[in-house]
């Protein structure tokens, strides 16, 4: 997968994008990320790439030309094929699994970076194919937005984690949140590793982190088992939870 980014902080990426996973993955050539400053894409000699909006009200838009001059030097790279453009801003589609799923089967991205009070709307209307938001706050521009959907979205791409289906068994990958999980000492400060997970018993186990997960969802985010896979045994086992709740 190709993934650029336009953005007037370039350096803001450098340090996230070079450790770890996204690091290995780039390292292996199975993603590569390409960053580009939108000031290399300004003209005139003061280099501007805001101005104050129309009609007054304080603040500063960014303004298109650069946008566009960096969008279409991108999009020279590799003139047979067309990125997906998406427009960081706390006015899109909000980010869930299933939209970083659905990113990943893009061959390429591009993310475009607002910066003070946005981006002109010329560059949403006409350059911009996807809107995204990462949640119901404002930052102080789409640089962490960014990092945060292509990292999301590179988990899901095929050979980014060392374990092909480990972004299956995530979180919300069916639609329930993860349970608890445990590692070596048995017993720290008096606090024990659950029976179960000792027995060796695979069938208990399973059945005990499915009920973990569906009581911590229950007791979270209770909204999310309108939209949940579940099973007989699981709509059993809520069952006995909602009287648990109630003191039936
Ligand atoms: N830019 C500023 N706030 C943002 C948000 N919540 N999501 C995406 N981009 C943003």
């Amino acid at each position: 997968m190709r993934i650029d980014v336009v953005t007037l902080f370039p350096g803001m990426f450098a340090a996230y994008l070079g450790e770890s996973i996204l690091q290995r993955a780039q390292a292996a050539g199975t993603l590569a990320i390409h960053v580009h400053n939108l000031r290399d894409y300004t003209s005139g000699k003061h280099r501007v790439a805001d101005e104050p909006p129309y009609g007054g009200g304080g603040g500063m838009v960014l303004k298109p030309e650069p946008f566009f001059a960096a969008a279409e030097a991108i999009f020279a790279a590799d003139p047979a094929r067309r990125p997906r453009v998406i427009l960081l801003s706390p006015q899109g589609r909000p980010l869930t699994h299933a939209v970083a799923a659905e990113l990943a089967e893009e061959p390429w991205l591009l993310f475009l970076c607002g910066r003070y009070e946005g981006v002109d709307e010329r560059v949403r209307a006409h350059l911009t194919d996807d809107e995204i938001s990462i949640g119901d706050y404002v930052l102080t521009g789409g640089e962490l937005a960014a990092l945060v959907v292509i990292d999301a979205v590179s988990r899901h791409v095929p050979g980014v984690l060392g374990d092909e289906h480990a972004a299956t068994r995530d979180s919300y990958a069916d639609g329930l949140l993860e349970g608890p999980h445990y590692t070596r000492p048995e017993n720290f400060r008096g606090w024990s590793v659950p029976e179960v997970l000792r027995s060796g018993h695979a069938g208990r186990i399973a059945r005990w982190r499915r009920e973990q997960a569906l009581r911590r969802t229950w007791q979270r985010r209770p909204e999310l088992l309108l939209a949940a896979e579940l099973d007989e045994a699981d709509r059993l086992f809520l069952l006995i939870l909602a009287q648990e709740t109630t003191g039936e």
